[in-house]
């Protein structure tokens, strides 16, 4: 199969041609806000199943269900708490993913046996422009090949899945760069699964309390009940082993220069390169923009797929509003491999 090109800034039609191939049961690339989704129809189950063939993604993790309205959600959803519909009416369109009970039509294959099922209404124009255009929902997981770190240009999405799919919708750089928060209303408390783009706090600040998934901060063992199934898998990951230190960036920085061997790999704030000159380094961005931070974090990780490191060492950032994402995408591409100095 070769795999299309669709630029919208170019081609005033690339989000029609884009539509026409969803419309054909075709599988296609689209850029979000956070990362870029490889998106079907989801009421389609022969079309939903080749977005699992495609990223190699195993068959027990559920899809996000993306629209283009809010309304949308009333009929792939039921039973919608109040406190859902009031962080719906605050942030959508936004990087907000709400686990609700699903309606009869979500075919299984996209919520993967689960009697639930994630919807989200993107922030993203081009993206919700195709939703448009196709008339019917879109499931969508990160355009990544399983286990990889998450797409966040179009040019990853080539070098992870040309020849696999239709079309990759190019949408420029994500300007978030980690997936949307995902927070379930299934049990009697909302329970944050997955923390992204919305933060933590900002939930609160509208719904109270929510419970914190174990996941979010701990491996899941084999035999323990995991709500978000996406959570128990290695995930993010370069090549190379990481290792997260967490701390005062200055800390972290000594403890890290201390420790690296000739063959190590430096993930650091930009304050720091000068420590790490002598390394593979990458800088994510300055230790206290942590959106720069989100932005760059699966680029550099999937950098390093292109040198020789044998392990990597990251500076963590603290995990107040957005860092909370970024230190858990790299404590999981560590398989929880993490230390505080
Ligand atoms: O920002 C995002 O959310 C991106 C863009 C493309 O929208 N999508 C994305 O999808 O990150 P994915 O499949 O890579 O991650 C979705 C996560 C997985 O961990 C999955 O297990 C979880 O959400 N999830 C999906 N449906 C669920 C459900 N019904 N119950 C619990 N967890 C669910
Ligand atoms: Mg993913």
């Amino acid at each position: 199969m070769i795999t299309q090109i669709l630029n919208p800034i170019k081609d005033n039609c690339a989000c029609q041609k884009a539509a026409q191939l969803l419309k054909q049961g075709e599988v296609v690339a689209i850029p979000t806000e956070t990362v870029y989704g490889l998106s079907a129809n989801a009421l389609d189950p022969f079309a939903v199943k080749k977005i699992f063939k495609a990223k190699g993604r195993p068959q027990d993790n559920p899809l996000i269900i993306h629209i283009a309205h809010a309304n949308q959600m009333y009929e792939l959803a039921k039973d919608i708490p109040q406190s859902a519909k009031e962080l719906i009416n605050v942030f959508w369109p936004a990087p907000l993913t709400i686990i609700l009970k699903k309606s009869d039509i979500i075919p299984d294959d996209v919520s993967a046996g689960l009697d639930s099922v994630g919807i989200r209404l993107p922030k993203n124009e081009i993206a919700r422009e195709i939703i448009q255009n196709c008339g019917f929902p879109l499931a969508a997981p990160s355009a990544n090949t399983s286990g990889k770190p998450s797409p966040t240009k179009a040019k990853h999405v080539i070098d992870d899945l040309n020849g696999k799919i239709a079309a990759v919708v190019d949408g420029g750089s994500c300007c978030i760069g980690v997936e949307s928060t995902v927070i379930s209303f299934i049990e009697q408390k909302p329970r944050l699964l997955r923390p992204g783009g919305i933060t933590l706090e900002q939930i609160e600040s509208v719904i109270g309390n929510v419970e914190i998934d174990k996941a979010i901060n701990s491996k899941i063992n084999n035999n323990e009940k995991v709500r978000a199934p996406g959570m128990k898998y290695r995930h993010y990951a370069p090549r190379a082993s990481v290792i997260v230190v967490c701390g005062r960036p200055e800390k972290t920085a000594e403890y890290i220069k201390q420790n690296a061997k000739e063959n190590s790999g430096i993930i650091c704030f930009d304050e720091y390169e000068h420590f790490f000159k002598t390394y593979e380094f990458r800088k994510i961005g300055s230790k206290d923009n942590i959106s720069e931070q989100a932005k760059n974090i699966f680029e550099v990780l999937r950098q390093f797929d292109e040198t020789n490191v044998c392990e990597i060492f990251a500076q963590c950032p603290s995990e107040d509003g957005l860092g909370l994402a970024v230190s858990n995408r790299l404590k999981k591409a560590s398989g929880f491999n993490f230390i505080t100095v």
